[in-house]
């Protein structure tokens, strides 16, 4: 695959160029003590660290910083009062696109600051658990880093899940409150979330209080346990004394699918994960002082703790947050709002740029997108035809593309072609960013070294700042879903190829995680919600390549007995079920009933084999299954 050269308007102009990774990262690797000593100096710290880092994969114990005191909300927010307490920090724009609403560092401090001494009248304190669920509104950015300030950990469940994710979370983590709003709204669509946290809550009696932010009507509260924040915010005072906190103390939990039907809570810590996420913030994205930032993620998934809150405030940036979709009002939303706030960085999923790039390049064409400046991309392999979309039709050429892998578990981006510094290879996720140690090893755990091409497991032999620390709970299943199979290294569950220039292309998941339009679902989660409809037995989910989604999900079934319904109607009632109890973007597109499925001897659901046949792939499958109708796969 050739390489794009570094567009001219970018050469010479970026924080770093070719020889200066190469330096760094030779540092990085060879001194990473020194190294990071340097980095974290950047930060604000209340007492200056003991240990840089401390880390054994084979115990599954990772520690950074430790001795050191800080708070990472402070780091984002406080320190930058003095010298741009009036710049913009957010900019928030609504579903409708006719309301913009600009917050400067000065008044983010504020607005956080009082829900912090919310959280604190309502009996919160340090290490205590706080749910957060509701839609892009400037107060979930707001009660995140309030959060942050006082030591609470905030595990935020994206507001496009249902309500047995709340519960689930909320069990899991045994959290005291609830921060929600009254509703959500996207792309003119309004849901009413607070119904949805009632129905999660049912049988939960440790919740203390649901705070809820008026975002639409009003909304029945319970009396007791629900508070409304605009009445809150009357009781409380302006400031709010940032808590002085441990590098290793937690920063948040965030859920995320694995291979098993219960979603993993993937704990982060305080030094190490603002660490990290500000410095690839600032080298992934070529920070320049003036720059519009704008990362199209939702603070529901780790993108957007990382890149649309944490790293970015970290370094003083303004942020862009969006409530709606790329497609609504019109295909055109994105590069409207490139046009209205000159925005110089987007990063986004490939999922979206697929979506648009169907939709023509009119859209794109009419709108100003000279201010643009990097174009980043998450979550997913991009296809060649997408990336060079996103190069040629919006960035004029004149762009770099940054195909960032990373994941919830590594906090910050691991792999990427540094503007300025690394020519990209649409597809590539190119190389390894500062201290990271990727390697690729056959299905023994022997390391494929050596400059020719090779494919393996994806893995990461020495520990960074922001990685996971532990499952919460669980950490003996932390240890033995990375640490185990690969032993004495941290292990991805991605399969990789690197080529003879050593760049790095991720081709997906080994393990049984399904990737919808960027968002991470495991298949025994999707399984046991289809299982629930009650109108099957036994079912078996496998993910289909889909054109614009990446991956669609796939539902072979077995039927209960003697129902009275039509196929279409059960269909159609699992599709519903999967919908309000789990989430819509882990709804089937194709459901197949079958009168058996394909299993070891030892009982194992022959993934591979679906697979091929909801590809289309295979249609005779001889001996191995027994399926109803093989011809409608
Ligand atoms: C996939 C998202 C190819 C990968 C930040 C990973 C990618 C999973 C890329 C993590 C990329 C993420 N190219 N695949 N640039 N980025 N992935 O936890 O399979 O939601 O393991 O974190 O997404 O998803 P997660």
């Amino acid at each position: 695959m050739k390489k794009i050269p570094i567009p001219m308007s970018l050469q010479k102009k970026t924080l770093c160029d070719s020889s200066q990774y190469e330096a760094l990262y030779k540092q990085s690797v060879d001194d990473p003590e020194g190294f990071w000593n340097e980095q974290a100096e950047q930060l604000a710290w209340f007492k200056k660290w003991d240990r840089t880092f401390h880390f054994d994969f084979h115990k599954a114990e990772v520690k950074w910083f430790t001795g050191g005191k800080i708070n990472v909300c402070y780091n984002c927010l406080d320190r930058h009062i003095e010298s741009k307490g009036d710049k913009t920090a957010i900019i928030w724009e609504d579903d409708s696109g006719k309301l913009t609403k600009k917050y400067s560092y000065k008044e983010v401090l504020i607005e956080v600051s009082k829900i912090a001494n919310i959280l604190k009248r309502n009996g919160l304190k340090k290490g205590d658990r706080v749910a957060i669920y509701m839609g892009m509104i400037p107060e979930l950015a707001f009660a995140t880093l309030a959060c942050a300030r006082i030591g609470v950990v905030h595990s935020i469940i994206f507001g496009g899940f249902s309500y047995e994710a709340i519960n689930t979370r909320v069990k899991d983590s045994d959290c005291k409150m609830v921060i929600t709003a009254s509703h959500s709204k996207r792309a003119g669509k309004t849901i009413n979330l607070k119904a949805i946290v009632d129905k999660g809550l049912e049988g939960i009696d440790f919740i203390e209080k649901v705070l809820v932010v008026k975002h639409g009507e009003n909304v029945p509260m319970q009396k007791g346990r629900d508070v409304w924040l605009h009445e809150e915010l009357e009781l409380v005072g302006v400031e709010c004394e940032a808590e002085l906190l441990d590098s290793e103390d937690p920063l948040f939990i965030l859920y995320t699918s694995g291979s098993t039907g219960k979603p993993k809570g993937v704990v982060h810590t305080q030094a190490g994960y603002i660490l990290y996420t500000s410095l690839t913030h600032k080298y992934v994205f070529d920070l320049r002082e003036d720059d519009i930032y704008f990362c199209a993620a939702d603070l529901g998934w780790i993108t957007g703790h990382s890149y649309i809150i944490y790293g970015p405030l970290a370094n003083g940036t303004t942020t862009v947050m969006f409530e709606s979709t790329p497609t609504y009002p019109h295909a055109g939303r994105y590069w409207e709002m490139v046009e209205k706030y000159k925005i110089t960085s987007l990063y986004t999923a490939p999922t979206a740029i697929r979506a648009l790039l169907k939709e023509g390049d009119e859209h794109v064409k009419k709108f100003d997108r000279s201010s643009l400046r990097i174009l980043g991309t998450v979550g997913e392999p991009i296809n060649y035809d997408a990336w060079m979309w996103y190069y040629q039709v919006v960035g004029n050429e004149n762009c770099a593309i940054v195909d960032t892998w990373w994941q919830t578990e590594t906090g910050g981006v691991m792999i990427a072609p540094l503007p300025g510094a690394i020519e990209a290879k649409p597809g590539s996720a190119a190389k390894p960013f500062f201290g990271i140690q990727p390697c690729l090893v056959d299905a023994e755990g022997r390391e494929l070294a050596g400059d020719s091409e090779v494919t393996g497991n994806l893995c990461i032999k020495h520990s960074w700042p922001s990685q996971m620390r532990t499952v919460y709970g669980d950490h003996e299943r932390f240890k033995e879903t990375y640490f185990t199979k690969f032993p004495g290294m941290f292990y991805t569950g991605d399969g990789a190829k690197r080529d003879a220039d050593g760049y790095y292309w991720i081709i997906g998941r080994n393990d049984d995680v399904l990737n919808v339009a960027g968002h991470r679902l495991g298949t025994s989660e999707v399984e046991s919600s289809v299982i629930k409809s009650a109108k099957v037995v036994e079912c078996a989910v496998v993910g289909k390549a889909h054109e614009v989604k990446g991956e669609s999900i796939f539902v072979f079934a077995i039927l209960r007995p003697n129902l009275s319904e039509s196929h279409e109607e059960i269909k159609q009632h699992i599709r519903r079920h999967v919908k309000d109890t789990l989430s819509p973007i882990a709804m089937p597109d194709g459901i197949l009933f079958v009168s058996d499925l394909p299993k070891t001897r030892s009982g194992k659901i022959m993934r591979r084999i679906l697979r091929k046949i909801a590809g289309g792939e295979q249609k005779d499958f001889g001996d191995i299954t027994t399926l109803a109708d093989p011809a409608v796969a």
